[in-house]
């Protein structure tokens, strides 16, 4: 079975890397210059970059998905963030594919989205939605740390057909070391000066070569400190992890790269909006008979 795939806020393309030799995504959708020059270099294709708060239901039908896969902003549901909800204006873009999803429903519907997603107004919105279209849907909540990953990235997944389809038990492997993810030539340039590990020492996230568990990297990681991911102490001192041992965190393959014009703020942000690929590879697999 091969899904035809409608990437909705496509980023860097988690969802296309997920249906890798399962389903070819027809066309992905996002407004961000950035996200999209990535998923470019990385894909060979660029997003259509149109605001999902506008989009037509012909439009998206148009390009004959049978699978809508869609990761909409998550700062609206954030415990990070201030919570509004569908009243944030960020929540518009999920509030108009809700309102065409009911005029040409796909098959198949995936989304991914942070824990507090579930029970919030956008979750019952989507329930409603789903019901009446008769669908079937389980939900998933996984963290990368269940698949062996020394990494917390906490997140529901949706994953709706039109068929009935049994609830699959998610792996529990235990994480390996963090040591196996880290560059084998460090970047100087990642390490704390002083000035700033005396102000944020105490609330950082530290962690050493063999920990087993490192914490949820957010897009504002390049900047900020506390509750923003972990840092890595070593014989040195102490440092960020750099994009490139996030990507390996997130699943992203060893090929995966950035545009050269990037800065490292604008890679830890698109990294921290990302999917975990091995996350959503298992989601994606629990569709397939
Ligand atoms: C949580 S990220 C999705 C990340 C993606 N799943 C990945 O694998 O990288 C949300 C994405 O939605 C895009 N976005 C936000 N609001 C949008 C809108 N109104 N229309 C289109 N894209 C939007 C952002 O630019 C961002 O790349």
């Amino acid at each position: 079975m091969t899904f035809r795939v409608l990437e909705l806020f496509s980023g860097l393309g988690g969802w296309r890397y997920a249906f890798a030799g399962i389903g070819e995504v027809v066309a992905a959708y996002d407004i961000s210059p950035t996200a999209n020059a990535t998923y470019a270099l990385n894909h060979g294709v660029r997003p259509i970059a149109r605001e999902l708060a506008s989009i037509s239901s012909a439009t998206l039908a148009a390009h004959g998905a049978d699978c809508w896969a869609l990761s909409p902003p998550c700062q609206p549901f954030c415990r990070m963030g201030h919570q509004h909800g569908l009243a944030d204006p960020r929540a518009k873009a999920f509030l108009n594919l809700m309102a065409i999803l009911p005029l040409a429903p796909p098959s198949y519907l995936v989304l991914e989205n942070v824990i507090g997603f579930l029970g919030s107004e956008a979750h019952d919105l989507l329930a409603t939605t789903l019901r009446q279209l008769s669908f079937h849907w389980n939900e998933y909540h996984l963290c990368p740390t269940q698949f062996g990953i020394p990494n917390q990235r906490p997140r529901v997944f949706i994953v709706a057909s039109r068929q009935f389809r049994p609830a699959q038990i998610p792996p529990e492997e235990p994480a390996i070391a963090l040591a196996t993810y880290l560059d084998k030539r460090e970047d100087p340039g990642l390490y704390l000066g002083l000035p700033t590990l005396a102000k944020h020492k105490p609330g950082l996230d530290l962690v050493t070569w063999d920990a087993r568990r490192t914490a949820c990297f957010i897009g504002g990681y390049g900047q900020r400190f506390v509750g923003s991911g972990s840092f890595l102490q070593t014989e040195r001192g102490i440092r960020r992890f750099s994009p490139t041992e996030v990507a390996r965190f997130m699943g992203l393959p060893s090929c995966f790269s950035f545009p050269k014009e990037l800065g490292l703020e604008q890679r830890y942000k698109l990294l921290g909006n990302g999917l975990n690929i091995p996350v959503a590879r298992w989601v994606v697999q629990t569709l397939s008979p």
